[in-house]
């Protein structure tokens, strides 16, 4: 951890190579994809039931980056953290599935970019999400399952 507190992943550059790469801040598995120019850094089990994140494929919803779950297949924006769902609209003349948002249910790490390097911040555990209670579950490898 550097003085300002923020914590090392990775170089810029391996990342850029591979992807995607898995880390942990203070024993949380966080994992961060390099997707069309862009990193962003997720809690890696997901808000639903805890399935592998860094596993799963990416995939353009709506116009937004999303990560899906290997498990059930849950949408989760790579920008926001949203879960996004297809629902319809029964008053519709002639309803047809839509896209939408549940909310933010996963956690998003802001990301610096310094010198060729990808820092995380530590969490700010006084906001709550969905997927903190995998996070804390899977702590320090605990029940591991892919
Ligand atoms: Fe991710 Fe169920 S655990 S969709």
């Amino acid at each position: 951890m550097r003085p300002d507190g923020l914590i090392f992943i990775g170089k810029e550059e391996d990342i850029k190579k591979s992807g995607r790469i898995t880390a942990k801040i203070n024993g949380r598995e966080i994992v961060v994809f390099y997707h069309e120019g862009k990193f962003h850094a997720l809690d890696s089990r997901c808000y639903h039931e805890g399935g592998p994140l860094c596993r799963g494929e990416i995939e353009d919803i709506n116009g937004q980056a999303c990560i899906v779950c290997p498990w059930h297949k849950f949408k989760i924006t790579l920008e926001t953290g949203e879960g996004l769902y297809e629902g319809i609209n029964p008053l519709e003349p002639s309803p047809t599935p839509q896209w939408q948002s549940k909310g933010v249910k996963q956690r998003i790490h802001k990301l610096t970019i310094d010198n060729g390097s990808i820092y995380v911040c530590p969490p700010d555990l006084s906001v709550s999400f969905d997927s903190d209670y995998f996070a804390e579950k899977y702590k320090n490898g605990g029940e591991l399952a892919m």
